[in-house]
């Protein structure tokens, strides 16, 4: 500002403080405090939007109802319940188990931050909707119904769950038609809960433990890509990576909840065949694990280890590290890209799916490297644990509107934030208000195309987000940055309960 200088005109400078004072506003956004606490909450509240079957007494979101009350039934099995996994209502297996696997490890490692924000009854009530749902889709020790309904007949229609007339047809998985990827996630889904609920619930954690258990043996000895069995994933969730991540991911969640060594020799054992100890990539989602299962395969205890498993683990761990330091900028190429205004960016479809899985694995690596009192060697020098907590808040604070949109992504948080995302219950009058019928093309005409906001706020949900410039259209018909996924904020539960602590105890 040059407003000082030669400024003798009293109104002349009347009007550079004006000037002056309205600088300091627009950067004032810049130094805002976000307040984690509010924004876990939230999160936590979104499972509830996303609930499928009977609600409870004690759900909290009030414009959801009852819902795929019959599914399962044309087949003679009981699957109600679970969740949907985004703006539509088909119940795909592969996210919502990896939903539960990342929503149980948020909750396993910030368990007591979240305590102390008085959310864990909730976060342990929404695992539970998942696993309970689990339960019952594992039907014999090599059967798991991996499916209701589907993407083809689903989009046809725009409407509420409430009122689905679309097929809810569901789909299995057995030894003649394997999907060992579904199997796997769901094994490691249920292992990581199981942990959660070890002390809280020991019976219900040793009944999780034996289904993930069955479940693996299942995946492991009838292998196959699960949309091969269940052609109609593919396109919606087709398993791009294979089933061999899921299989070593499995087994490490498993030598986790049971310290039994004979998961631990398969992860050793097959870690370079499955790719586990060479893919290093920069990515971490429903489809691929590897950074997150290398992670975990990093962290083990080195003591009581024979030198083969050493060797085998230290090679895990530099693959994870180049995980890390990708997400960080710090290697030499392959890094994730940012956008200008520093939000990590993988690609236009739904993108924050990828900053929320990384921002869970820079926290918990960052815990580690703190509790082992190391700093992590990245091709461009030493990063210490604080600088990736540093980079976490910079990215968090980016999603609840320290951003060039002034936006919060976090549907709900703050004074704006996206109102037209897309979510079929969310577009449309509640069936608590609204009891009559809503057609399958009638909620298209009326509701989708409309653009007034949604009438409900599907509090807690995290939408793609903005694009490569961060620019941000909110409309429903713009579902690449405006739908919201059950795996986009399963991650988040543990990155605030983390900031909201540390932000407690003025940690930053
Ligand atoms: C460890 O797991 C393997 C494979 O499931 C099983 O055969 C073995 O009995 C388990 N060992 C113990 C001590 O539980």
């Amino acid at each position: 500002m040059q407003c000082h200088k030669n400024n003798l005109i009293s109104h002349h400078k009347k009007l550079c403080l004006i000037t002056f004072l309205l600088s300091l506003l627009s950067t004032f956004p810049f130094s805002q405090t976000f307040n984690y606490g509010d924004s876990l909450s939230l999160s936590l509240l979104y499972f509830e939007a996303q609930r499928s079957g009977h609600l409870p007494y004690n759900q909290r979101l009030k414009w959801r109802h009852h819902s795929g009350l019959i599914d399962g039934l044309e087949q003679g099995v009981d699957l109600v319940g679970g969740y949907y996994d985004a703006g539509d209502n088909v119940k795909f297996g592969l996210p919502m188990a990896f939903t539960i696997t990342v929503l149980s490890w948020s909750v396993m490692e910030y368990q007591d931050q979240i305590a102390a924000a008085e959310e864990l009854q909730h976060a342990l009530e929404a695992i539970k909707w998942g696993t309970d749902y689990f339960i019952k889709a594992h039907t014999h020790p090599h059967v798991l119904w991996a499916q209701v309904g589907d993407g083809e007949t689903d989009h046809l229609c725009w409407q509420r769950p409430e009122d689905m007339t679309t097929s809810r047809q569901a789909y299995k998985l057995d030894k003649d038609n394997p999907g060992s990827d579904v199997a796997g996630e769901t094994a490691a889904a249920m292992a990581a809960a199981s942990l959660v609920f070890k002390k809280k619930n020991p019976h219900y954690s040793t009944l999780l433990l034996e289904h993930a258990q069955q479940l693996f043996e299942f995946a492991d000895k009838y292998r196959g890509r699960y949309d091969d069995s269940i052609e109609v994933a593919k396109g919606y969730y087709t398993s791009i990576s294979g089933y061999k991540d899921e299989l070593l991911w499995a087994a490490l969640w498993l030598h986790k909840a049971t310290e039994n060594r004979s998961y631990l020799n398969y992860a050793v054992k097959n870690g370079e065949s499955f790719g586990g100890t060479t893919w290093a990539v920069t990515e971490f989602s429903w489809d691929i694990k590897y950074a997150g299962l290398q992670l975990i395969a990093a962290m083990l205890p080195m003591e009581e280890k024979t030198e083969e498993e050493k060797k085998i683990l230290q090679q895990y761990r530099s693959k994870a590290e180049h995980y890390i330091c990708a997400c960080l900028n710090k290697n030499n190429g392959a890094n994730v890209k940012r956008t200008p205004g520093g939000l990590l960016y993988t690609r236009r479809w739904n993108n924050m799916q990828y900053v929320s899985s990384a921002l869970l694995l820079l926290g918990v690596y960052s815990d580690h490297l703190r509790s082992t009192n190391r700093a992590l060697s990245c091709d461009i020098g030493l990063v210490v644990s604080e600088e990736i907590l540093e980079f976490i808040k910079s990215q968090v604070d980016y999603i609840l509107g320290d951003n060039p949109m002034r936006m919060s992504y976090l549907v709900g948080y703050g004074p704006l934030y996206p109102t037209r995302v897309h979510h079929r219950g969310a577009s449309m009058p509640s069936y608590k208000d609204y009891k009559e019928f809503l057609g399958c093309m009638q909620g298209y005409h009326t509701w989708f195309v409309r653009h007034a906001p949604n009438l409900h706020v599907l509090a807690g949900a995290l939408v793609g987000g903005p694009d490569e410039k961060d620019e941000f259209r909110d409309s429903r018909r713009n579902f690449a940055q405006t739908e919201a996924c059950t795996y986009n904020t399963a991650p988040l539960v543990g990155v605030f309960a983390k900031l909201h602590s540390l932000e407690k105890n003025n940690s930053f």
